[in-house]
């Protein structure tokens, strides 16, 4: 089960009240969304969106039709779709006024222990396929490790993965794949592995980290999709963003400012507001999420 990030920190600065309308753009498993319609009650709305098509059969789905949070099926609105349409999707829906919007970013823990997608270096033998859509992505991370040249994966691994040994893992990618594919998880730990036998595991945190971002086009869509949040919310609406790495902070921060000049947003945290060491004992995975968050004036 996917432990929500920063729990507490998002219903602070969303701020939902009776009745008010909010937009879940990474829905996941629900648990933002579900503390929301905890607060919006009695006829405030969800719209929650979700890319990736067998989560979101998997788990929103089944879990806001069949189980406890029925409760909550009337006031939730689930769509397949990827936050880049967030305008299109919202008009779709005629769902408004929008009084806020989430961004959950990154990976869910589904992704990692059970999609069997080789998101994880910790399960073993998993073809690298990485995409949180398979039906509508079609680059996959193999693609990128057996076809692209040396320069644009030093480059992704560098940028993305801020990995300092990026050239000589990337070397060493050209050098095995011409005698085997590389196909698999394991194929690539292995790789890592010869390169930097030390520090090894950051480093293969860091490639996988950097693969999944590539793929997923990730850094791309959230330029793509802030503007578009700020067009549709209502004045006086909030947008929380939690990011897990620091290109994708510096977009929200840089995007903040921005609209802060022109005098469209108030941002509300001065500075990124990261997880509390207890909610670090109890989730570790949190450690590198950071939320910042602004309203529309
Ligand atoms: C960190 S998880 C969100 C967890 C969620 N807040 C919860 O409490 O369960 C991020 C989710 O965003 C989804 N996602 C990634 N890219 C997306 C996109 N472009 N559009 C919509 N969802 C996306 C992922 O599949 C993943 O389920």
């Amino acid at each position: 089960m996917h432990i929500p990030v920063l729990q507490k920190e998002v219903i602070n600065y969303l701020a939902p009240q009776s009745n008010q309308n909010f937009v879940d753009t990474t829905f996941g498993q629900g648990g933002h969304s579900l503390a929301i319609l905890e607060k919006n009650k009695p006829d405030g709305k969800v719209l929650g969106i979700e890319f990736d098509p067998k989560l979101y059969e998997k788990f929103t789905i089944y879990n806001f039709q069949f189980s406890s949070n029925f409760q909550f099926s009337n006031r939730l609105i689930l769509k397949n779709d990827s936050y880049v349409n967030l305008k299109k999707i919202v008009q779709e829906y005629n769902f408004r006024p929008i009084s806020g919007i989430l961004f959950d970013l990154g990976i869910s823990s589904w992704h990692l222990e059970k999609s069997e997608r080789g998101f994880s270096f910790r399960k073993k033998d998993e073809i690298l396929d990485m995409r949180y859509n398979p039906e509508k992505t079609s680059l996959t991370a193999q693609d990128i490790l057996n076809q692209w040249n040396k320069k644009e994966i030093e480059k992704i691994l560098r940028e993305y993965g801020e990995e300092k040994f990026a050239k000589r893992i990337a070397e060493n990618i050209i050098e095995l794949r011409i005698r085997k594919p590389i196909k698999t998880t394991s194929d690539l730990v292995r790789i890592i592995d010869k390169v930097v036998p030390a520090s090894h595991l950051r480093s293969v945190t860091r490639t996988f980290q950097a693969l999944r971002i590539a793929v997923n086009n990730e850094l791309n869509n959230l330029k793509i999709s802030l503007p578009q949040s700020l067009e549709i919310l209502n004045h006086g609406g909030r947008i929380v963003v939690i990011s897990f790495h620091s290109l994708e902070d510096r977009i929200v921060k840089n995007f903040f400012k921005e609209n802060k000049k022109r005098g469209y947003l108030k941002i509300l945290t001065k500075k990124p507001i990261t997880p509390t060491k207890k909610e670090l004992q109890r989730n570790p995975k949190a450690r590198s999420a950071k939320l910042r968050a602004a309203v529309k004036i």
